[in-house]
């Protein structure tokens, strides 16, 4: 898809196949209609005010009406998009009038459309809106068809354009700036859904790696080193290493470095990825309904790959490090058994419970591998916790930290592009939970509090630097379909970061 700001703003005379328009609840139709609406109407003579008056059109949120061949209209369609009321227009409803529309107009036989819904009297910032609309019309338009015989992508919509009835001369750097941060969220965002959609045959360890190492040929700042299992073994990565004994499939420490920062000495922002490509449970076997969902399980990494895509795409000046703890959890006779006690690459023993708490135990390797970077904050983000599903449901991420300040950066970010997280509290009370009787730190907690427990076991490896983590096991998929986040939360926090 290709994204541009529509030079020829006027709602007469764009040439586009069909204009989108915005239309408010308001009591006095005539006088209720404002930009684009409000030139639509005059153009028209009234066929806006007379079509609302039919009562047909409410223009509730999401509502949509196609029209054809408005007099006075250059374009031959024109789509109304119901905004509900003004006063409530946020980017959350911008994001559902957005993909309102995108729907509509796939289905329809058009090339170009040209959208007036960042129109400057929204009380959005312009940047933002234009972003958000990009990303909501990028991810309605996603569909991965590589196993589908038969089944094409039928839409012909090639190109988006933002439009805007007012004269934006002052809004211009703003509103390419919301452009191009958003046509890169999509890209990274697409990526990580189609990294997370392949199933658990297709997307293996090595299959990761494959595709981190096709990133580094696209961008010439981003370096990719793999860590073998052997190479693992040196290090002594004996937690990481006790998940992936059990498969076939040889694990993979993946370190992407992207260098955007003029200064090469420049502290990194690191992110860490959990990449179980397949988690069955392993011995502690997890039950049959829905376990293909497990194929979605590096969706932490599969993000941070997308949000590195992202970052590269938008060449932000800072220095990122981005890990992923790449294997497949299996049972087999190799596999390790509940009470088999590992030493991890920080020293701590560790004694395995529960063989499903495989997560923490790749992840606690990646987080100490990435301390020797010395870098500013590390976020891992992972599909840690059905606990998290209990405690937040699909809509929000959690996030945990030693930092609240970095937790709060993260948040906001997160609440700006419509991609919301939610801190959960740490402390001793929960990290004594995780005692063992003959190791250092026992792999699970109990049930109570489960997402908490699980951030604080990686806590006892993280305490080197500032931390976040982000469990994504409510969010990084819906209805069997990967939703590519946390990748606009993630690229949001590292632009602000680039700005600072
Ligand atoms: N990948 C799962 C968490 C998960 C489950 C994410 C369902 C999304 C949906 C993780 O590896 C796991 O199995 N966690 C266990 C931990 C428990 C054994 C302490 C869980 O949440 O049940
Ligand atoms: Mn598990
Ligand atoms: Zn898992």
């Amino acid at each position: 898809m290709q994204y541009t700001l529509d030079p020829s703003s006027s709602v007469s005379t764009n040439k586009n196949d069909c204009i989108v328009v915005p239309i408010f609840i308001s009591k006095n139709k005539k006088t209720g209609l404002q930009g684009a609406a409000k030139q639509l109407d005059d153009t028209s003579k009234g066929t806006i005010t007379e079509f609302l008056n039919t009562g047909d059109f409410k223009a509730t949120l999401e509502q949509t009406q196609m029209l054809y061949k408005i007099s006075g209209i250059a374009a031959s369609r024109v789509l109304l998009v119901g905004c509900g009321e003004q006063k409530d227009f946020d980017i959350v409803a911008l994001n559902k009038a957005t993909k309102a529309a995108s729907k509509v107009l796939q289905s329809s036989k058009i090339r170009s459309a040209s959208l007036y819904l960042a129109e400057t009297f929204i009380s959005i910032d312009v940047e933002r809106a234009v972003t958000q609309i990009i990303i909501a019309h990028a991810d309605s338009c996603y569909k991965l068809l590589d196993y589908k015989s038969e089944e094409k992508d039928e839409s012909t919509l090639k190109k988006v354009a933002l439009a805007f009835s007012n004269d934006i001369k002052a809004e211009k750097p703003a509103i390419r700036t919301g452009i191009k941060n958003g046509a890169a969220i999509a890209t990274g965002m697409e990526f990580t859904r189609d990294l997370a959609n392949h199933p658990g045959n297709i997307c293996t360890p090595s299959y990761l790696a494959d595709q981190a190492k096709s990133v580094t040929k696209e961008y010439s700042n981003i370096k990719i080193k793999i860590l073998e299992e052997m190479d693992m073994e040196k290090l002594g990565m004996g937690a990481f290493l006790s998940v992936s004994r059990g498969s076939d499939q040889p694990g993979k420490m993946i370190i992407l470095e992207y260098q955007g920062a003029k200064d090469k000495t420049q502290a990194p922002i690191a992110l860490v990825g959990k990449g179980i490509t397949f988690d069955t449970g392993g011995i502690s076997l997890k039950p049959g309904a829905n376990m293909d969902e497990m194929k979605f399980d590096m969706g932490g990494a599969a993000g941070m790959l997308g949000t590195l895509k992202a970052c590269a795409e938008m060449q932000l000046p800072i220095n990122l490090v981005v890990v992923l703890a790449a294997a497949e959890n299996m049972p087999s006779g190799r596999a390790t058994k509940p009470g088999d006690i590992v030493t991890s690459m920080a020293g701590k023993t560790i004694e395995v419970l529960n063989t499903d708490a495989e997560g923490r135990l790749v992840l606690c390797d990646a987080l100490t591998y990435v301390g020797k970077y010395k870098p500013e904050v590390v976020i891992d983000t992972a599909t840690l916790t059905g606990a998290c599903i209990i405690a937040l449901g699909h809509h929000i991420c959690a996030v945990l930290s030693n930092d609240d300040e970095l937790a709060n950066d993260i948040i906001s970010a997160g609440n700006s592009i419509n991609d919301r997280a939610w801190q959960l509290p740490m402390g001793d009370d929960y990290k004594k939970q995780l005692k063992s009787s003959f190791a250092d730190l026992g792999n699970i907690g109990g049930r109570a509090a489960g997402t908490i427990t699980a951030a604080c076991f990686l806590g006892e490896f993280t305490k080197d630097y500032k931390w976040a983590h982000i469990d994504i096991a409510g969010t990084a998929w819906s209805d069997k379909d990967a939703t590519g986040r946390p990748v606009p939360l993630l690229s949001q926090y590292l632009i602000n970061q680039a700005k600072k």
